[in-house]
């Protein structure tokens, strides 16, 4: 089912198939895939389920060829090729070549390299902007008209100051009428996809969400996540898929609106005792805050808050978003690892409970984007992309309106801080008087 207008777009939750009992795209042809980044999302890693590759290789099985695998880390590139030339995938690896940049890709291929789809998983640093170096989506459509792209989200962490700059990318993208997907994977979720089918049967208004991210900060050990010069501050990393759900469902933000306050690292009830990386070497205006927590209304009326923490220990994260409207609560706890969908409606006080135990929102994602570019759906409704990257740009430009905002609500209490402190010091330096 899909929706035009201010709707987004959504996917009926019963066609959302697991890996393991979908079907392999039909067809003898090969689909020419390259890769840009050779890291944790591309290839997985212990820290959660991502691994793209793998999920293409479900999906189009004998067919998928990747013809370039594109990361400066070259021996991390060449490391990762290994394992899966070692494995019974080599049929879509054997013949990939491994380069520093795209251009070297360009200048080096054959007629029958040509890729259909680009997934971009490098970091957020190098991408999503016009400046040279970083803007590969640019680069991309100049050499690969007609090419589709994956992208990852964020779609950047650059500076503030180039937040219209990505959507000039945006345009550039929809002006090509480039297929692209961004990957706010969470949006694929089964219990996502309920949720919004609860919404529309009842024709429900979202009233508010309230969406929480509390990390297990012990697991983190990615110095990036730690430093807000590097990866821009946990709430456009991390934070970016609930302040993205929360779009997905509440609609367009009032960035006007947005305020924010934060805990941060050198307040008594920000620090942290089981800190597995060396904060000291990291410059003090760059360190994260310990909590953020914002709210702001959205064009509807409606309400948004979202609590980022950065206080539990342990490895497993809380995470939960719940979407009121009249009658109505849906909360999703735990989206990540284990979904769960609680459902209270009019006449009945109790809550439903739902379980998604074989859903794969990362599969799904990949699916939707693979059965688009094919365009070999018998229902051509069925198959859709939810994030488009002129969407995910909207969702950064909120991130950055929280940052931005937790930043100034910090500064205004440091300057009364000090206003105050100067007063009293004024007071006991004044001359007395007699009264
Ligand atoms: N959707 C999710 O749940 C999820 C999960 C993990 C990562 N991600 C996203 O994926 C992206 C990458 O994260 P990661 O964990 O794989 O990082 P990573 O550090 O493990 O890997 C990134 C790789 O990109 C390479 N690289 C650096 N500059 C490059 C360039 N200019 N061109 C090509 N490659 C370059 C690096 O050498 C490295 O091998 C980030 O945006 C991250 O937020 C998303």
């Amino acid at each position: 089912m899909s929706h035009a207008g201010s709707r987004r777009p959504s996917i009926d939750p019963w066609r959302l198939i697991p890996m393991d009992k979908s079907v392999v795209v039909p067809g003898n042809d090969d689909f020419n895939v390259v890769f840009v980044g050779a890291g944790n999302i591309m290839f997985g890693s212990d820290e959660g389920p991502w691994n793209h590759s793998f999920r293409f290789e479900h999906k189009l099985g004998p067919r998928l060829k990747v013809v370039a695998l594109i990361d400066p880390a070259t021996d991390r590139a060449r490391a990762v090729l290994k394992a899966k030339c070692d494995s019974f995938v080599v049929s879509a690896y054997k013949d990939t070549r491994v380069y520093k940049n795209l251009d070297d890709f360009v200048h080096n291929m054959t007629p029958n390299q040509r890729p259909r789809a680009i997934i971009v998983g490098s970091p957020p640093m190098f991408r999503g902007s016009t400046k040279p170096g970083r803007d590969i989506e640019l680069q991309i459509l100049k050499h690969f008209p007609g090419v589709a792209l994956f992208i990852e989200k964020p779609i950047a962490t650059g500076p503030f100051s180039e937040l219209q700059d990505a959507f000039g990318v945006a345009k550039a993208i929809s002006d090509a009428k480039a297929v692209c997907s961004v990957g706010y994977m969470l949006r694929y979720l089964k219990a996502v996809q309920m949720m919004k089918q609860i919404i529309e049967e009842n024709n429900l208004t979202v009233m508010a969400t309230i969406a929480r991210y509390a990390c297990a900060y012990e697991a983190i050990a990615k110095p990036d996540w730690w430093d807000k010069s590097r990866s821009a501050g946990p709430i456009i990393e991390q934070g970016t898929h609930f302040c993205d759900l929360s779009r997905y469902f509440g609609g367009e933000v009032d960035i006007s609106s947005v305020s924010a306050h934060s805990l941060e690292w050198d307040e008594n009830a920000g620090k942290l005792s089981k800190l597995n990386i060396d904060e000291s070497i990291i410059a003090p205006e760059n360190r994260i805050p310990r909590v953020t927590s914002a709210t702001w209304k959205y064009d509807s009326g409606a309400v948004g808050s979202f609590t980022h923490v950065v206080a539990l220990q342990g490895t497993n994260y809380s995470c939960e978003l719940e979407v009121f409207a009249d009658g109505y609560s849906l909360k999703l706890v735990n989206p990540y690892v284990q979904p769960v969908l609680y459902v209270r409606k009019p006449g009945d006080d109790h809550e439903q409970t739902y379980r998604f135990p074989d859903d794969d929102p990362f599969f799904s994602e990949v699916s939707n984007l693979i059965d688009v570019v094919e365009d070999i759906e018998e229902d051509p409704e069925a198959a859709q992309i939810l994030s488009t990257f002129e969407d995910a740009c909207r969702t950064y430009e909120l991130t950055w309106a929280i940052r931005l905002a937790s930043e100034a609500s910090r500064q205004k209490r440091i300057d009364a801080n000090k206003a105050a402190a100067a007063a009293v010091e004024a007071e006991a330096e004044a001359p007395a008087t007699a009264a």
